[in-house]
């Protein structure tokens, strides 16, 4: 495939940045995105041109290191995929496709196409996380009954990758569904009740101090996450902030 990319190239923060225009050719339809993008970096370093910078880690759907905002859509026209999972076999041969970086005001632009998403790890340190007692008297998990509804719940909450891509979608910038699922995974299940109040309390603090945008239930996060995180995770975790509201 021959294609045209239009790639948003911005030096550092605080360069104004703008879309350059590159050719590539004799792109496999089985490459993944950021494959391409690989090549596409070869070409310039040989050229002796900047290579673009782009996040990844694992290439495989685990990290939540790959953004890109790719035609419009964050991590690309696939769905339950992420950047790195795309394939090129989703574009056509003569294609133009565009490619930015996540924008939100909470994810400043750092070069290129990657941008800082620490706010998402502030979050996680303001109470995504259970205090165990290792003084030697600690409980088996597994001896703490259940509910198997409740556990797959849990588990599919916890599959979010912190990607970020609920952010970048929503016209708001909210952090809502990132937040309701770190927030959901414990409060489903008995360990992460005891820190429950203060928990709910802390995270949407530090979300709302980081400059996340409010939920209006528009959904796009839903669609564009590549981990199928439910909207019922927002609602549960507004649940949650309310019944902390109440006890203080
Ligand atoms: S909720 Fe989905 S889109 Fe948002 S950070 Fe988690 S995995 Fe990414
Ligand atoms: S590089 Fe790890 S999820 Fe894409």
């Amino acid at each position: 495939m021959n294609l045209t990319l239009k790639i948003w190239r911005q030096k550092n923060a605080n360069d104004k940045g703008k879309m350059v225009d590159y050719k590539i050719s004799d792109v496999s339809p089985d490459m993944s995105f950021l494959e391409m993008l690989d090549v596409l970096n070869e070409q310039l370093i040989n050229e002796g041109d900047e290579p673009v910078a782009f996040d990844h880690d694992c290439r495989e759907g685990i990290c939540g290191m790959c953004s890109l905002y790719i035609n419009g859509e964050a991590h690309g026209p696939d769905r339950g995929v992420t950047t790195c999972q795309l394939h090129m076999r989703m574009f056509k041969d003569g294609d133009t496709i565009f490619i930015e970086p996540f924008r939100a005001k909470a994810f400043p632009v750092i070069k290129d196409l990657v941008v800082d998403r620490g706010a998402f790890d502030r979050i996680q340190h303001a109470g995504g996380f259970i205090s165990v007692n290792t003084s030697g008297n600690t409980i088996d998990a597994n001896a703490i009954p259940v509910e198997k509804a409740d556990a797959d719940k849990a588990f599919e909450a916890a599959t979010c990758i912190g990607c970020g891509a609920c952010v970048a979608s929503c016209k708001n910038s909210s952090a809502m569904l990132f937040v309701g699922a770190k927030v959901s995974q414990f409060a489903l299940l008995p360990q992460g009740k005891v820190e429950a109040t203060d928990r709910v309390l802390n995270m949407v603090k530090q979300m709302d101090e980081e400059g996340f945008g409010n939920c209006t239930n528009t959904g796009a996060c839903e669609v564009e996450c590549p981990k199928g995180i439910s909207l019922e995770n927002i609602a549960r975790m507004n649940r949650e902030y309310l019944t902390a509201s109440l006890k203080g």
